[in-house]
């Protein structure tokens, strides 16, 4: 009976899915009828005017353009006036009024920003960063805006690429969950509603793999590689309904990823049956020509028949695609199709039957920076912070006694925000010092010193400020500056050092080959601990960063990234223990650069060396360990949780039979606190090899002081699977290994038998 419901159910959902299809079909084939090839190329056309941008400012004249048909979308503007006064001259001026689509890098939040998304991966916690997303979105369609450049999905093993901060890490498992609760929240339930915002899944694809993480490097990758751990991220928002696919800067097989047909057609529209619109990444489209693709007409040609419907910045459909339509080179008919994606898009956005429906100037004075949406970002903060270190269990701190907060980043908004923070003001964020004194109130006895600059480095300053003075040198002498410190820290109890990198440190064209903490810091940081002190160190960083130093001689070291709006008092929520540190790191920390790329997901090889015996002709190094400073996963609570038990109900999977393991998870320690139980699988035996580990499930569990709880994980055969030599996920059976802890290199273990 239930089966019959159900049926009957999705029978009519597809009927009316039809129904509205055909409607918007129809509505948008009227209006091409009516288009000139001019203006078709137009609708391909994404224009920014300026501001921050990441590259040359191409288009000129950008009001004109609008007013000819020549612009199909504009990117890089906020706030619901000018927003209107661009889409007015596109819905009154031009011939046909076809509104313009608004787009931005709403990448953690817009006003109200959340942390930054390597930050926010480390929740762990898919329901808190739909909900960000969810903000984001309310907030940047009050704005105007209809689209959103995010979420980013890159899978990143190098902490080099500055970018990484911008997405989920090294593992696709999670990538994959955090990249379709990103679709989701922005998108809501339908992209027609007022405060909906189109995603971007980018950048398609393999970004993160750039060599050496240098940024805009090339990457190079077997298929087998890709397909495991690389693609997922991006299917899972394809799978999730994203409206849009953004195209990435590097070459994949040799082939720049915005010409590159078999990613674009055959395995995004062929194979993944992804149905919206692709777009380029900034100029992507004519640094193809750097690429040695050809000229501006060439590459054009070379992206449209690859599959790029517009084009970002470059210009390169505008000014050449009607040549190439006369030479041959490109179709009508893929002119078309690239034009009615760009409709179509508008369409389900809701504007051709209002354009300005996301423009609402008192949605946006009551939404944007509510004490709402602050709170949000504050519990977000909270949550995705990892302590790395508590030792003699310093942290929490007590809410009395003489604190000396120290470092260039504890009296500090400009860094907060962290990268890709476009609309965010850091003015209205809150600093270290700030929440303290909102979280201790006055029983703490605070005494501050800024102790040294983030950086004494002229170089990496210029190149760090070009959004503006996030570094700000002092003409003081760094001695003056550190002796002011250390004074502070010998009239204290416990000193809390807040140090790391400035926010565009990371981001954008920031990759770094050193991962330390910035020279003037150290030295800063060596002197505090000198002292003799308890020395706690918060960090904000937009990367893995090398820390084996600072493991090795500070107390207790709290990873805040950038916490966003409300990273100050989310980082003093933390620090006196109102809020129990439960983030659990989705990235690798390696202990020295020479370990990159180090990820947990890695091979076994022919010859592995597992620390005992020698290590002579092993897979090694003379100088350093294989293993991380901190593996994936890892993270710690101010209690202590253990695992027992772990039993499968029975010992053989097969497809028609699922397994489920169950284990115990107990709060033996003195705090309430949230554990993130990780299951991990190895194949023992398969025809491609496998990794040593590879993450499966997840589940968070809440545990009372003295609670003890039951979590049990269900594993079928598709949990099993893996790509074989013809690039399909299959399952082979065979001895398998399920691994369960709360991180990935501390864990409990069964062999479980694979039947078919
Ligand atoms: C970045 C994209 C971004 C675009 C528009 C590019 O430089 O790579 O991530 O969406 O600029 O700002």
């Amino acid at each position: 009976m239930r089966k019959q419901f159900m049926a009957c159910f999705l029978l009519i959902a597809a009927i009316h899915i039809q129904a509205q299809d055909n409607k918007m079909n129809g509505f948008i084939s009227t209006l091409m009828s009516k288009m000139t090839v001019d203006e078709k190329i137009g609708q391909l056309n994404l224009v920014t005017p300026g501001g921050a941008v990441t590259g040359s400012v191409v288009s000129q004249d950008v009001d004109e353009k609008i007013r000819q048909g020549k612009v199909g979308g504009l990117f890089g503007i906020t706030g619901p006036e000018k927003v209107r006064q661009a889409q007015d001259i596109a819905v009154q001026h031009s011939r046909l009024h076809i509104p313009l689509l608004f787009g931005l890098d709403v990448i953690h939040g817009l006003e109200t920003v959340f942390p930054i998304p390597l930050a926010m991966s480390c929740t762990w916690d898919t329901v808190l960063i739909q909900k960000s997303a969810r903000i984001a979105a309310a907030e940047a369609s009050a704005d105007g805006l209809d689209w959103t450049f995010s979420p980013m999905v890159d899978i990143a093993r190098d902490p080099r690429w500055g970018r990484v901060a911008e997405g989920s890490g090294e593992d696709p498992c999670l990538g994959s969950a955090i990249a379709a609760a990103m679709v989701r929240g922005y998108q809501g339930k339908d992209l027609a509603q007022k405060d909906a915002l189109m995603a971007c899944v980018k950048h398609f694809a393999l970004y993160g793999a750039a060599e050496a993480g240098r940024e805009y490097n090339t990457v190079d990758m077997s298929r087998i590689k890709m397909y495991q751990y690389y693609l997922p991220p991006y299917k899972a928002a394809v799978d999730a309904g994203v409206g849009s696919v953004m195209t990435s800067f590097n070459e994949i097989d040799g082939i720049p990823a915005t010409g590159n047909k078999w990613l674009l057609t055959d395995l995004l529209r062929n194979e993944w049956k992804f149905k919206g619109l692709v777009v380029s990444d900034y100029t992507s489209l004519s640094e193809m020509t750097a690429h040695g693709m050809g000229d501006l007409q060439t590459v054009s040609a070379l992206a449209m028949n690859a599959g790029l419907d517009m084009d970002m910045v470059a210009e390169g459909y505008l000014t050449t695609l009607k040549q190439s339509l006369k030479k041959g080179r490109v179709t009508e008919k893929q002119v078309d199709q690239a034009c009615r994606r760009v409709l179509e898009a508008k369409y389900k956005l809701g504007l051709f039957t209002d354009p300005y429906r996301r423009m609402n100037a008192e949605r946006a004075s009551a939404e944007i920076l509510s004490a709402t949406n602050r709170n949000a970002a504050r519990e977000t903060a909270e949550h995705s912070f990892v302590l790395l270190k508590n030792g003699e269990q310093v942290l929490p701190l007590k809410k009395s006694g003489t604190i000396a907060l120290i470092g260039p980043l504890a009296s500090n908004h400009r860094n907060m925000l962290g990268t890709w923070s476009v609309a965010g003001d850091p003015s209205k964020s809150v600093s270290v010092l700030e929440g303290i004194k909102n979280v201790a109130g006055t029983s703490v006895n605070i005494l501050y010193a800024k102790g040294a600059n983030i950086s004494d480095d002229s170089v990496l300053v210029a190149h760090t400020n070009v959004f503006g003075p996030e570094i700000e040198p002092e003409t003081r002498k760094p001695e003056d500056m550190l002796n002011e410190a250390v004074a502070a820290a010998e009239k204290s109890d416990v000193v809390v050092a807040v140090l790391g990198e400035a926010a565009d440190m990371t981001g954008e064209s920031s990759s770094r080959a050193d991962i330390s903490i910035p020279e003037s810091q150290e030295t800063l940081l060596k002197a505090l601990v000198k002292t003799g002190k308890p020395v706690v160190l918060v960090l904000f960083n937009g990367r893995p960063l090398t820390l084996e130093w600072e493991n090795q001689h500070v107390n207790a070291i709290l990873d805040a990234w950038f916490g966003g709006t409300e990273a100050g008092n989310a980082i003093a929520d933390v620090l006196f223990g109102d809020y129990n540190p439960s983030g659990k790191l989705s990235m690798s920390f390696p202990v020295s650069v020479g370990q990159i790329p180090v990820y947990y997901n890695a091979k076994n090889t022919g010859r592995p060396y597992d620390g005992k015996g020698s290590p002579k002709f092993k897979s090694d190094y003379l100088d350093i360990p294989n293993d991380p400073l901190y593996p994936f996963g890892y993270g710690l609570s101010y209690t202590h949780f253990s695992y027992s038990g772990l039993v499968p109900d029975h010992t053989q999977i097969s497809p028609r039979h699922p397994i489920q393991v169950k284990l115990t998870v107990s709060n033996t320690g003195n705090y309430d606190g949230e554990e993130t139980v990780q299951l991990y699988i190895r194949d023992m035996v398969a025809s491609v090899t496998q990794p040593v580990k590879e993450l499966k499930k997840f589940q968070k569990v809440w545990l009372k002081k003295g609670e003890s709880k039951e979590v049990v994980f269900t594993l079928n055969t598709d949990d099993l699977k893996f790509v074989n030599s013809q690039l399909h996920w299959v399952y082979e059976p065979g001895a398998f290994k399920v691994f369960v802890g709360g991180n990935s290199r501390d864990v409990l273990e069964i062999t479980l038998n694979g039947i078919r």
